[in-house]
Protein backbone atom coordinates (compact mmCIF):
# COMPACT_ATOMS: atom_id res chain seq x y z
CA UNK A 1 0.00 0.00 0.00
CA UNK A 2 2.15 2.70 -1.24
CA UNK A 3 0.11 5.55 -0.71
CA UNK A 4 0.41 4.71 2.90
CA UNK A 5 3.97 5.43 3.73
CA UNK A 6 3.18 8.90 4.97
CA UNK A 7 -0.16 10.33 6.49
CA UNK A 8 -2.74 11.85 3.77
CA UNK A 9 -4.70 15.28 4.43
CA UNK A 10 -8.19 14.36 4.09
CA UNK A 11 -11.17 16.33 3.08
CA UNK A 12 -14.56 15.33 4.15
CA UNK A 13 -18.01 16.85 3.07
CA UNK A 14 -21.02 16.88 5.04
CA UNK A 15 -22.33 18.50 8.29
CA UNK A 16 -24.71 15.45 9.93
CA UNK A 17 -23.95 12.79 12.68
CA UNK A 18 -22.58 10.50 9.89
CA UNK A 19 -19.77 12.91 9.32
CA UNK A 20 -18.94 13.19 13.00
CA UNK A 21 -18.54 9.75 12.63
CA UNK A 22 -17.21 8.87 9.46
CA UNK A 23 -14.39 12.05 11.13
CA UNK A 24 -13.63 10.36 14.65
CA UNK A 25 -12.87 7.13 12.69
CA UNK A 26 -10.57 8.32 9.39
CA UNK A 27 -9.18 10.67 12.57
CA UNK A 28 -8.27 7.95 14.30
CA UNK A 29 -5.83 5.99 11.62
CA UNK A 30 -2.10 6.54 12.23
CA UNK A 31 -2.50 7.74 8.33
CA UNK A 32 -4.43 10.39 8.88
CA UNK A 33 -2.50 13.58 8.52
CA UNK A 34 -4.76 17.07 8.61
CA UNK A 35 -8.37 16.30 8.30
CA UNK A 36 -11.44 19.14 6.69
CA UNK A 37 -14.44 18.78 7.16
CA UNK A 38 -16.57 21.03 4.80
CA UNK A 39 -18.73 22.49 6.52
CA UNK A 40 -18.75 20.00 9.48
CA UNK A 41 -20.64 20.61 13.10
CA UNK A 42 -19.75 21.62 16.53
CA UNK A 43 -18.70 18.02 16.95
CA UNK A 44 -16.01 17.60 14.47
CA UNK A 45 -14.39 20.71 15.24
CA UNK A 46 -12.74 18.64 17.70
CA UNK A 47 -11.40 15.87 15.15
CA UNK A 48 -10.42 18.35 12.48
CA UNK A 49 -10.86 21.43 10.83
CA UNK A 50 -14.07 22.92 9.73
CA UNK A 51 -13.54 24.39 6.11
CA UNK A 52 -16.25 27.05 4.44
CA UNK A 53 -17.06 25.57 1.62
CA UNK A 54 -19.64 24.65 -0.41
CA UNK A 55 -19.38 20.72 -0.55
CA UNK A 56 -21.99 20.66 -3.61
CA UNK A 57 -19.77 22.75 -5.93
CA UNK A 58 -17.84 20.17 -8.29
CA UNK A 59 -14.93 22.73 -8.68
CA UNK A 60 -14.28 24.32 -5.23
CA UNK A 61 -14.01 21.01 -3.61
CA UNK A 62 -11.71 19.83 -6.81
CA UNK A 63 -9.68 23.34 -6.37
CA UNK A 64 -9.53 23.30 -2.17
CA UNK A 65 -8.55 19.72 -2.56
CA UNK A 66 -5.74 20.46 -4.72
CA UNK A 67 -4.66 23.41 -3.25
CA UNK A 68 -4.13 21.99 0.26
CA UNK A 69 -2.55 18.83 -1.06
CA UNK A 70 -5.23 16.23 0.06
CA UNK A 71 -4.57 12.78 -0.34
CA UNK A 72 -8.54 11.34 0.18
CA UNK A 73 -11.38 13.16 -0.29
CA UNK A 74 -14.79 11.35 1.56
CA UNK A 75 -18.22 12.46 0.23
CA UNK A 76 -20.85 11.91 3.07
CA UNK A 77 -24.11 13.19 1.32
CA UNK A 78 -25.90 12.69 -1.82
CA UNK A 79 -26.22 16.37 -2.90
CA UNK A 80 -22.41 16.22 -3.80
CA UNK A 81 -22.33 12.74 -5.58
CA UNK A 82 -25.18 13.91 -7.64
CA UNK A 83 -23.95 16.83 -8.53
CA UNK A 84 -20.31 15.21 -9.85
CA UNK A 85 -18.13 16.17 -7.27
CA UNK A 86 -16.49 12.97 -7.19
CA UNK A 87 -15.86 12.90 -11.05
CA UNK A 88 -14.34 16.13 -10.38
CA UNK A 89 -11.78 15.57 -7.62
CA UNK A 90 -11.04 12.06 -9.54
CA UNK A 91 -10.49 14.43 -12.71
CA UNK A 92 -7.93 16.33 -10.30
CA UNK A 93 -5.47 12.96 -9.54
CA UNK A 94 -7.48 12.83 -6.22
CA UNK A 95 -8.70 9.39 -4.73
CA UNK A 96 -12.00 9.98 -3.95
CA UNK A 97 -14.31 7.78 -2.06
CA UNK A 98 -18.03 8.10 -3.41
CA UNK A 99 -19.02 7.44 -6.91
CA UNK A 100 -19.20 10.12 -9.68
CA UNK A 101 -22.13 10.96 -10.89
CA UNK A 102 -23.73 8.53 -12.90
CA UNK A 103 -22.99 5.74 -10.48
CA UNK A 104 -25.09 8.13 -7.65
CA UNK A 105 -27.96 7.87 -10.15
CA UNK A 106 -28.63 4.73 -7.84
CA UNK A 107 -29.69 7.06 -5.85
CA UNK A 108 -30.58 10.02 -7.79
CA UNK A 109 -33.00 8.31 -9.35
CA UNK A 110 -35.37 5.89 -8.40
CA UNK A 111 -36.60 4.86 -12.08
CA UNK A 112 -32.82 4.08 -13.20
CA UNK A 113 -32.24 2.10 -9.84
CA UNK A 114 -35.60 0.40 -10.88
CA UNK A 115 -34.45 -0.85 -14.08
CA UNK A 116 -30.74 -1.60 -13.24
CA UNK A 117 -32.60 -3.97 -10.74
CA UNK A 118 -34.84 -5.62 -13.78
CA UNK A 119 -31.88 -5.59 -16.41
CA UNK A 120 -30.25 -7.72 -13.25
CA UNK A 121 -32.93 -9.93 -12.17
CA UNK A 122 -32.88 -8.25 -8.70
CA UNK A 123 -35.76 -8.97 -6.41
CA UNK A 124 -37.83 -5.69 -5.64
CA UNK A 125 -41.42 -4.45 -5.85
CA UNK A 126 -43.04 -4.25 -8.85
CA UNK A 127 -43.69 -1.32 -10.22
CA UNK A 128 -44.86 1.14 -13.20
CA UNK A 129 -43.06 4.70 -13.89
CA UNK A 130 -44.88 7.72 -15.30
CA UNK A 131 -44.39 10.81 -16.54
CA UNK A 132 -48.14 12.33 -16.73
CA UNK A 133 -50.64 12.53 -14.12
CA UNK A 134 -53.32 10.75 -16.13
CA UNK A 135 -52.11 7.57 -16.78
CA UNK A 136 -50.36 7.47 -13.24
CA UNK A 137 -53.75 7.74 -11.67
CA UNK A 138 -54.84 5.42 -14.36
CA UNK A 139 -52.35 2.79 -13.15
CA UNK A 140 -53.03 3.33 -9.77
CA UNK A 141 -57.10 2.67 -10.27
CA UNK A 142 -56.29 -0.58 -11.89
CA UNK A 143 -53.52 -1.60 -9.62
CA UNK A 144 -55.59 -0.75 -6.20
CA UNK A 145 -54.46 -0.02 -2.43
CA UNK A 146 -52.34 -0.43 -0.79
CA UNK A 147 -49.61 1.26 -3.15
CA UNK A 148 -46.10 2.96 -2.85
CA UNK A 149 -45.95 6.13 -4.49
CA UNK A 150 -42.31 7.45 -5.10
CA UNK A 151 -41.13 10.89 -6.46
CA UNK A 152 -38.12 9.75 -8.70
CA UNK A 153 -35.65 12.18 -7.48
CA UNK A 154 -33.92 13.30 -4.42
CA UNK A 155 -36.46 14.63 -2.20
CA UNK A 156 -34.62 15.20 0.87
CA UNK A 157 -36.28 11.15 2.19
CA UNK A 158 -39.81 13.29 1.68
CA UNK A 159 -40.53 11.75 -1.55
CA UNK A 160 -42.17 8.51 -0.82
CA UNK A 161 -45.61 7.86 0.35
CA UNK A 162 -46.91 4.86 1.35
CA UNK A 163 -50.90 4.59 0.82
CA UNK A 164 -52.84 2.14 2.17
CA UNK A 165 -56.38 3.56 0.65
CA UNK A 166 -56.75 4.48 -3.24
CA UNK A 167 -57.53 8.29 -2.01
CA UNK A 168 -54.10 8.30 -0.41
CA UNK A 169 -52.17 7.15 -3.79
CA UNK A 170 -54.25 9.57 -6.20
CA UNK A 171 -53.40 12.22 -3.87
CA UNK A 172 -49.66 11.43 -3.67
CA UNK A 173 -49.62 11.38 -7.35
CA UNK A 174 -51.46 14.54 -7.62
CA UNK A 175 -48.90 16.34 -5.51
CA UNK A 176 -45.80 14.67 -7.13
CA UNK A 177 -47.28 16.02 -10.31
CA UNK A 178 -48.46 19.48 -8.79
CA UNK A 179 -44.39 19.97 -7.76
CA UNK A 180 -44.54 19.07 -4.25
CA UNK A 181 -41.27 17.52 -4.43
CA UNK A 182 -40.09 20.32 -7.15
CA UNK A 183 -38.36 18.71 -10.48
CA UNK A 184 -37.98 15.14 -8.27
CA UNK A 185 -41.72 14.53 -8.69
CA UNK A 186 -41.65 15.09 -12.59
CA UNK A 187 -41.47 11.24 -12.97
CA UNK A 188 -43.34 9.01 -10.70
CA UNK A 189 -42.82 5.70 -9.49
CA UNK A 190 -45.57 3.22 -8.49
CA UNK A 191 -44.96 0.26 -6.42
CA UNK A 192 -46.37 -3.17 -5.32
CA UNK A 193 -46.57 -2.29 -1.56
CA UNK A 194 -44.22 -5.36 0.61
CA UNK A 195 -44.15 -6.30 4.05
CA UNK A 196 -41.74 -7.53 6.48
CA UNK A 197 -39.01 -6.14 8.62
CA UNK A 198 -36.73 -3.80 6.98
CA UNK A 199 -32.91 -4.35 7.03
CA UNK A 200 -30.10 -2.59 5.64
CA UNK A 201 -27.03 -3.30 4.57
CA UNK A 202 -24.11 -1.16 3.42
CA UNK A 203 -21.61 -2.42 1.41
CA UNK A 204 -17.69 -0.68 0.65
CA UNK A 205 -16.65 -1.30 -3.06
CA UNK A 206 -13.80 -0.25 -5.54
CA UNK A 207 -15.93 -1.05 -8.57
CA UNK A 208 -15.18 -4.64 -8.76
CA UNK A 209 -14.86 -5.80 -5.12
CA UNK A 210 -17.73 -6.30 -2.80
CA UNK A 211 -17.26 -5.80 1.14
CA UNK A 212 -20.34 -6.07 3.25
CA UNK A 213 -20.57 -4.14 6.30
CA UNK A 214 -22.72 -5.36 9.68
CA UNK A 215 -26.63 -5.06 9.20
CA UNK A 216 -28.35 -2.07 10.65
CA UNK A 217 -31.84 -0.97 11.01
CA UNK A 218 -33.06 2.90 11.37
CA UNK A 219 -36.09 4.49 12.81
CA UNK A 220 -37.37 6.60 9.72
CA UNK A 221 -40.83 7.62 12.17
CA UNK A 222 -40.95 10.88 14.33
CA UNK A 223 -43.24 8.65 16.58
CA UNK A 224 -42.69 6.13 18.75
CA UNK A 225 -44.77 2.49 17.66
CA UNK A 226 -43.93 3.65 14.19
CA UNK A 227 -46.15 6.87 14.47
CA UNK A 228 -45.69 10.40 12.08
CA UNK A 229 -44.40 11.71 9.36
CA UNK A 230 -40.85 10.55 8.44
CA UNK A 231 -38.06 11.94 9.61
CA UNK A 232 -33.89 11.59 8.31
CA UNK A 233 -33.83 8.76 10.86
CA UNK A 234 -34.57 8.54 14.76
CA UNK A 235 -32.52 5.85 16.37
CA UNK A 236 -30.85 2.91 15.04
CA UNK A 237 -29.04 -0.51 16.14
CA UNK A 238 -26.41 -3.22 14.89
CA UNK A 239 -26.53 -5.68 13.66
CA UNK A 240 -30.15 -6.54 13.10
CA UNK A 241 -30.66 -9.63 15.34
CA UNK A 242 -33.55 -10.89 12.78
CA UNK A 243 -32.19 -11.52 9.84
CA UNK A 244 -31.85 -15.21 9.33
CA UNK A 245 -28.35 -16.44 7.48
CA UNK A 246 -30.30 -16.84 4.70
CA UNK A 247 -31.63 -13.88 4.30
CA UNK A 248 -28.43 -12.26 5.03
CA UNK A 249 -26.65 -14.77 2.13
CA UNK A 250 -29.54 -13.02 0.31
CA UNK A 251 -29.10 -9.67 0.29
CA UNK A 252 -25.22 -9.94 0.13
CA UNK A 253 -25.73 -11.67 -3.03
CA UNK A 254 -27.80 -8.64 -4.37
CA UNK A 255 -25.08 -6.25 -3.04
CA UNK A 256 -22.75 -8.30 -5.59
CA UNK A 257 -25.11 -8.52 -8.12
CA UNK A 258 -25.52 -4.59 -8.35
CA UNK A 259 -21.95 -3.81 -8.56
CA UNK A 260 -21.30 -6.27 -11.56
CA UNK A 261 -23.84 -4.75 -13.27
CA UNK A 262 -23.27 -1.44 -12.60
CA UNK A 263 -19.93 -2.61 -13.72
CA UNK A 264 -21.10 -4.34 -17.40
CA UNK A 265 -23.04 -1.36 -17.99
CA UNK A 266 -19.75 0.98 -17.61
CA UNK A 267 -20.16 2.43 -14.55
CA UNK A 268 -17.13 2.71 -12.46
CA UNK A 269 -18.63 2.68 -8.74
CA UNK A 270 -16.14 3.28 -5.86
CA UNK A 271 -17.73 4.29 -2.05
CA UNK A 272 -20.50 2.93 -0.29
CA UNK A 273 -23.42 1.15 -1.33
CA UNK A 274 -25.93 1.13 0.93
CA UNK A 275 -29.06 -1.66 -0.14
CA UNK A 276 -32.48 -0.82 2.09
CA UNK A 277 -34.51 -3.70 2.44
CA UNK A 278 -37.85 -5.78 2.66
CA UNK A 279 -37.66 -9.02 4.45
CA UNK A 280 -40.60 -10.65 2.70
CA UNK A 281 -42.05 -13.38 3.26
CA UNK A 282 -40.58 -14.83 -0.74
CA UNK A 283 -37.04 -13.62 0.28
CA UNK A 284 -35.36 -9.94 0.91
CA UNK A 285 -36.49 -7.69 -1.84
CA UNK A 286 -34.77 -4.12 -1.86
CA UNK A 287 -36.69 -1.09 -1.43
CA UNK A 288 -34.01 1.53 -2.23
CA UNK A 289 -30.16 2.05 -3.18
CA UNK A 290 -28.30 5.02 -1.56
CA UNK A 291 -24.90 5.88 -3.03
CA UNK A 292 -23.62 6.70 0.41
CA UNK A 293 -23.35 5.70 3.95
CA UNK A 294 -26.20 6.20 5.83
CA UNK A 295 -27.36 8.26 8.68
CA UNK A 296 -27.87 7.24 11.31
CA UNK A 297 -26.14 4.27 10.64
CA UNK A 298 -22.49 4.95 10.60
CA UNK A 299 -23.33 5.91 13.90
CA UNK A 300 -23.69 2.23 14.78
CA UNK A 301 -21.72 0.96 12.06
CA UNK A 302 -18.19 2.53 12.44
CA UNK A 303 -18.14 2.17 16.26
CA UNK A 304 -17.88 -1.66 15.26
CA UNK A 305 -16.06 -1.70 12.94
CA UNK A 306 -12.33 -2.71 13.80
CA UNK A 307 -10.33 -2.05 10.25
CA UNK A 308 -8.73 1.13 9.62
CA UNK A 309 -11.23 3.50 8.10
CA UNK A 310 -8.52 5.23 5.58
CA UNK A 311 -6.71 2.14 4.46
CA UNK A 312 -10.26 0.83 3.50
CA UNK A 313 -11.61 3.52 1.44
CA UNK A 314 -8.20 4.51 0.06
CA UNK A 315 -8.49 0.74 -1.33
CA UNK A 316 -12.02 1.78 -2.62
CA UNK A 317 -10.70 4.65 -3.97
CA UNK A 318 -8.04 3.30 -5.60
CA UNK A 319 -9.19 -0.32 -6.53
CA UNK A 320 -7.28 -2.81 -4.12
CA UNK A 321 -10.54 -3.74 -2.36
CA UNK A 322 -9.22 -7.29 -2.50
CA UNK A 323 -6.48 -7.07 -0.32
CA UNK A 324 -8.81 -5.92 2.35
CA UNK A 325 -10.96 -8.26 4.66
CA UNK A 326 -13.27 -6.20 7.48
CA UNK A 327 -13.62 -7.63 10.60
CA UNK A 328 -16.68 -6.53 13.80
CA UNK A 329 -16.40 -6.31 17.06
CA UNK A 330 -18.60 -8.99 18.54
CA UNK A 331 -20.69 -5.83 20.90
CA UNK A 332 -23.82 -4.81 20.08
CA UNK A 333 -24.41 -1.11 18.93
CA UNK A 334 -27.52 1.06 19.42
CA UNK A 335 -27.79 4.85 18.98
CA UNK A 336 -30.73 6.85 19.85
CA UNK A 337 -31.07 10.55 18.38
CA UNK A 338 -32.07 13.49 20.17
CA UNK A 339 -34.41 15.60 18.19
CA UNK A 340 -35.38 19.60 18.36
CA UNK A 341 -39.20 19.62 19.58
CA UNK A 342 -40.74 20.03 16.38
CA UNK A 343 -39.22 18.52 13.87
CA UNK A 344 -39.27 17.54 11.21
CA UNK A 345 -41.79 20.28 11.14
CA UNK A 346 -40.35 23.49 12.63
CA UNK A 347 -38.10 24.04 15.42
CA UNK A 348 -35.95 26.45 17.26
CA UNK A 349 -31.97 26.57 16.95
CA UNK A 350 -29.79 27.72 19.42
CA UNK A 351 -30.75 25.95 22.89
CA UNK A 352 -27.29 25.28 25.13
CA UNK A 353 -26.19 21.97 24.70
CA UNK A 354 -25.31 20.28 28.16
CA UNK A 355 -23.92 17.12 29.35
CA UNK A 356 -21.95 15.38 26.38
CA UNK A 357 -18.72 15.24 28.76
CA UNK A 358 -21.03 12.83 31.41
CA UNK A 359 -22.51 11.00 28.95
CA UNK A 360 -19.33 10.35 27.39
CA UNK A 361 -17.48 9.80 30.27
CA UNK A 362 -19.69 6.36 30.36
CA UNK A 363 -17.74 3.15 29.69
CA UNK A 364 -18.46 2.62 25.50
CA UNK A 365 -20.31 5.42 24.96
CA UNK A 366 -19.85 7.77 21.62
CA UNK A 367 -21.78 10.99 21.47
CA UNK A 368 -21.96 11.75 17.54
CA UNK A 369 -22.58 15.88 16.55
CA UNK A 370 -25.68 16.04 14.46
CA UNK A 371 -26.91 19.63 14.04
CA UNK A 372 -24.71 21.45 16.58
CA UNK A 373 -22.80 24.54 16.34
CA UNK A 374 -20.05 26.37 18.51
CA UNK A 375 -20.90 30.09 19.24
CA UNK A 376 -18.04 32.72 18.97
CA UNK A 377 -18.59 32.89 22.88
CA UNK A 378 -17.48 28.78 22.98
CA UNK A 379 -20.98 27.86 23.43
CA UNK A 380 -22.33 24.44 21.90
CA UNK A 381 -25.63 25.25 20.52
CA UNK A 382 -28.27 23.51 18.52
CA UNK A 383 -28.31 23.91 14.93
CA UNK A 384 -30.90 21.58 13.61
CA UNK A 385 -33.23 19.24 13.76
CA UNK A 386 -31.64 16.36 14.40
CA UNK A 387 -29.02 17.38 17.08
CA UNK A 388 -26.91 14.10 18.84
CA UNK A 389 -26.42 11.01 18.16
CA UNK A 390 -25.72 8.64 21.18
CA UNK A 391 -23.96 5.81 20.50
CA UNK A 392 -23.46 2.71 23.14
CA UNK A 393 -21.56 -0.55 22.57
CA UNK A 394 -22.89 -3.69 24.86
CA UNK A 395 -22.54 -7.37 25.01
CA UNK A 396 -26.22 -7.85 24.79
CA UNK A 397 -28.74 -5.82 22.50
CA UNK A 398 -30.50 -4.88 25.70
CA UNK A 399 -27.51 -4.03 27.21
CA UNK A 400 -26.42 -1.86 24.38
CA UNK A 401 -29.98 0.23 24.39
CA UNK A 402 -30.35 0.25 28.37
CA UNK A 403 -26.85 2.37 28.18
CA UNK A 404 -27.96 4.63 24.98
CA UNK A 405 -31.12 5.33 27.02
CA UNK A 406 -28.87 6.06 30.02
CA UNK A 407 -26.54 8.38 28.51
CA UNK A 408 -28.91 10.36 27.01
CA UNK A 409 -30.58 11.27 30.92
CA UNK A 410 -27.19 12.95 30.74
CA UNK A 411 -27.41 15.42 27.35
CA UNK A 412 -30.17 18.26 28.09
CA UNK A 413 -31.65 21.24 26.25
CA UNK A 414 -34.30 23.27 25.64
CA UNK A 415 -37.00 20.96 23.88
CA UNK A 416 -35.19 17.83 23.67
CA UNK A 417 -37.31 15.07 22.29
CA UNK A 418 -36.43 11.16 21.73
CA UNK A 419 -38.00 8.09 20.85
CA UNK A 420 -38.21 5.46 23.63
CA UNK A 421 -38.85 2.61 21.94
CA UNK A 422 -35.12 2.15 19.44
CA UNK A 423 -34.45 -1.42 18.96
CA UNK A 424 -38.03 -2.70 20.89
CA UNK A 425 -39.74 -5.10 18.72
CA UNK A 426 -36.59 -6.47 17.51
CA UNK A 427 -35.72 -7.15 20.90
CA UNK A 428 -39.27 -8.96 20.67
CA UNK A 429 -37.95 -11.27 17.94
CA UNK A 430 -39.13 -12.25 14.50
CA UNK A 431 -42.12 -13.86 15.87
CA UNK A 432 -43.01 -11.20 18.05
CA UNK A 433 -42.43 -8.47 15.14
CA UNK A 434 -46.36 -7.55 14.28
CA UNK A 435 -47.56 -8.37 18.24
P1 LIG B 1 -37.19 4.55 0.30
O1 LIG B 1 -36.67 5.95 0.42
O2 LIG B 1 -37.48 4.10 -1.09
O3 LIG B 1 -36.43 3.53 1.11
O4 LIG B 1 -38.56 4.56 1.09
C1 LIG B 1 -38.63 5.01 2.41
C2 LIG B 1 -39.45 4.04 3.22
O5 LIG B 1 -40.69 3.81 2.60
C3 LIG B 1 -38.80 2.65 3.32
O6 LIG B 1 -37.86 2.58 4.33
C4 LIG B 1 -40.03 1.80 3.59
O7 LIG B 1 -40.39 1.88 4.95
C5 LIG B 1 -41.09 2.47 2.77
N1 LIG B 1 -41.19 1.82 1.45
C6 LIG B 1 -40.53 2.13 0.31
N2 LIG B 1 -40.88 1.31 -0.70
C7 LIG B 1 -41.78 0.46 -0.20
C8 LIG B 1 -42.52 -0.65 -0.75
N3 LIG B 1 -42.43 -1.00 -2.03
N4 LIG B 1 -43.35 -1.31 0.09
C9 LIG B 1 -43.49 -0.94 1.37
N5 LIG B 1 -42.84 0.08 1.94
C10 LIG B 1 -41.98 0.77 1.18
N1 LIG C 1 -31.17 6.47 7.42
C1 LIG C 1 -31.58 6.41 6.08
C2 LIG C 1 -30.66 7.00 5.12
O1 LIG C 1 -29.54 7.38 5.43
O2 LIG C 1 -31.03 7.11 3.96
Amino acid sequence: MSALENPIDILLLGSGGREHALAVKLAASPHCGALYIAPGNGGTLAVGENVALDANDPVAVADFARETGCGLVVIGPEAPLVAGVADAVREAGIPCFGPGAEGAQMEGSKLFSKQLMDRAGIPTAAYGSFTDEVSALAYVREQGAPLVVKADGLAAGKGVIVATELEQAEEAVRECFDGAFGEAGNTVVIEEMLVGPECSLLAFTDGVTVRPMATSQDHKRALEGDKGPNTGGMGVYSPVPIVTDEEHAAMCAVMDQTVAQLRAEGIDYRGCLYGGFMLTANGPKVLEFNARFGDPETQVILPRLENDLVEVMLACAEQHLDEIELSWRDEWAVSVVLTSAGYPGSYEKGKVITGIEDAEAMENVTVYHAGTAMTDEGELVTAGGRVINVTALGETFEAARDLSYAACEEIQFEGKTLRHDIGLRALRGRAGWDA
